[in-house]
């Protein structure tokens, strides 16, 4: 399971070499806030390597998406990123082809996949795509990996605007806590590792713009 994983990163990384950072990013930054929750959730080593590998993945239905929207630069038209927020779908029908091919039954592992890529986008006021799941209808997996995703693509370089610095992307989370759309729990746990944040921020200056 770990070696199909880390081909099919490589595949997303292949494709565009700025996702493939920020999916090591969010990958990095999702085994921070499962290490800060493991005592307060009972989350497992094997639990939280398996999160943070999957998490390089949440964002592998971007294959599918036309070039023209995933390199676009700059803001992307409502009819763009409509195209662009299929990656989610898109995501699940390529893990249930390729567990289907090499005839990989559903496990836990497989629903933690699906679950993070599947949810990243759901919010909790049921705000969020594609099922508009609210509060903890969303799973773990999927809180926590949303959290990482938003403070990464506030703290990563766009065309359009500078980057947030991790205190600044942090109160950005922080405040979309307070709106309900983020996991107030995941955003406390990552608030509680600023220091190493800020190593990993500083793995690549820059970043595709994440829809
Ligand atoms: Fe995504
Ligand atoms: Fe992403």
């Amino acid at each position: 399971m770990q070696r199909a994983t880390l081909a099919a990163h490589d595949c997303v990384r292949l494709r565009d070499g700025e996702t493939g950072h920020h999916l090591e990013r969010v990958s990095r930054i999702t085994r921070l806030i499962a290490e800060e929750l493991a005592a307060s959730h009972g989350l497992t080593a094997a639990f939280i390597d398996q999160l943070s590998l999957f998490a390089r993945l949440h964002d592998i239905g971007k294959i599918a998406i036309p070039d023209a929207i995933l390199l676009k630069p700059g803001r992307l038209d409502a009819a763009e990123m409509a195209v662009m927020r299929t990656h989610v779908e898109k995501g699940l029908v390529l893990l249930a082809q390729v567990l289907a091919d090499h005839a990989i039954p559903p496990q836990p592992a497989t629903e933690l996949m699906a679950a993070v890529i599947g949810t990243h986008h759901e919010r909790l006021d049921g705000s969020g795509y594609p099922a508009g799941l609210r509060g903890e209808a969303i799973p773990l997996a999927g809180r926590i990996v949303a959290v990482a995703d938003v403070f990464d693509a506030l703290t990563s370089r766009r065309l359009y605007r500078r980057s947030a610095t991790v205190a600044e992307g942090l109160a950005l989370v922080q405040q979309q806590a307070a709106e309900g759309l983020l996991d107030p729990v995941c955003v406390a746990a990552l608030a509680a590792r600023q220091a190493e944040l800020e190593a990993i921020v500083a793995f690549s200056a820059g970043a595709a713009p994440d829809r």
